[in-house]
């Protein structure tokens, strides 16, 4: 099959062989195909979801993280950054003014901090749910025991977003040090299913020694697991971490995944990420052209931000962020695009 037919047969099946993943991804695809499927990927995106682009609202809870991963600035190893909890009030206050501003979803991000207790995560969801009882609890805290995912279930949370980050063990390897594994990783993946939580997984585009055929691996893991959210971002280097000399991930082979992905899982909910808009001005709008679905502003408190480095130059005011949301529904609106505050739950009825 040339790749256009490939195209074709992924849209209707949702589904390609090893080889045939291989064959769309190996190289550039000629400017047509490139075209072809992005269009139809964006047409697929409409089907289920209008023009309607959903929010969420990032709240970056803490910046302090025991994990060592040789890509991430947060990385324990990094001394050059000011560590920071924010308290159950303050991440109150954050919901409270996005609430204001029309999200009915609150992303709770964070390293994977000691401090911070099974205990409190239930705290924080508990206050959260009952303040908020209209709008959706996503947790992005990392890896943890099959009992504390069923506490914060049980607490109000119902999405969950962990990241494989590479599904092939050798990476895996090259990417963190031995005190980590993608055997945990998957565990917690599958519990997180297990539990009922919309999960949300992901990887990052080109990141060091990541190989197409570690991609492809990437997509038939992410076939069998059937998460409800995606995410994919360029890698981007940050200077305080081993990798700070890597080269960034690729724009044209970010938006072809999210294309790909869109064809693979056309109910999931895909955001056009924060990376993706830290490697290029148009990255927003360009991710949701390929068939993204959902924008994340920064709803954190402002001081903090500059501290919530994962990698150099990371977005966060302006368009990118909760208080630049009228600037946001500006952007969105030159490609037709609109903001809609629905809760946005993923369904495939
Ligand atoms: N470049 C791009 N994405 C990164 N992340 C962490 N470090 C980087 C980086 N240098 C991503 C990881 C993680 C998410 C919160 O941020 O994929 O899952």
């Amino acid at each position: 099959m040339n790749c256009h037919e490939l195209i074709d047969k992924l849209e209707k099946t949702h589904s390609l062989d090893e080889a045939e993943y291989l064959q769309l991804l190996s190289n550039d695809l000629p400017s047509y195909d490139a075209e072809y499927l992005r269009q139809r990927a964006r047409l697929v995106t409409d089907r289920y979801f209008g023009r309607n682009v959903r929010i969420r609202g990032l709240i970056e809870i803490t910046n302090v993280c025991q994990n060592d991963c040789y890509y991430c600035g947060l990385r324990h190893s990094n001394q050059n950054l000011k560590r920071y909890t924010l308290s159950n009030e303050q991440i109150l206050e954050c919901c409270r003014y996005g609430h204001e501003s029309g999200f009915r979803t609150f992303v709770l991000q964070g390293g994977e901090n000691p401090a911070l207790t099974i205990e409190k995560v239930e705290e924080i969801v508990k206050l959260i749910h009952y303040e908020f009882p209209d709008s959706a609890i996503t947790l992005s805290l990392g890896e943890w025991s099959d009992e504390a995912y069923e506490i914060f279930k049980n607490a109000g949370a119902t999405r969950y977003l962990l990241r494989q980050e590479t599904i092939t063990l050798e990476h895996y390897g090259r990417l963190h040090p031995d005190s980590m594994s993608l055997e945990n990783r998957i565990r917690c993946l599958k519990t997180l299913k297990r539990l009922g939580y919309q999960t949300g997984t992901g990887i990052m585009i080109g990141s060091p020694f990541q190989t197409v055929e570690n991609i492809v691996s990437d997509l038939i893991f992410m076939a069998e697991l059937q998460p409800e959210m995606i995410g994919i971002g360029p890698f981007l280097p940050h200077n305080d971490t081993p990798f700070g000399k890597f080269e960034a991930g690729k724009l044209v082979l970010t938006l072809k995944l999210i294309s790909i992905l869109r064809l693979m899982f056309p109910y999931a909910n895909i955001p056009s990420t924060t990376a993706l808009a830290t490697l290029n001005p148009q990255g927003r709008i360009l991710g949701l052209q390929a068939g993204a679905n959902v924008v994340m502003p920064n709803l954190t408190i402002e001081n903090y931000r500059k501290q919530y480095s994962l990698y150099n130059n990371k977005a966060a005011f302006g368009v990118e962020s909760a208080e630049g949301l009228d600037l946001l529904k500006q952007e969105l609106a030159t490609a037709d695009l609109y903001v809609t505050t629905e809760k946005g739950d993923f369904s495939n009825v």
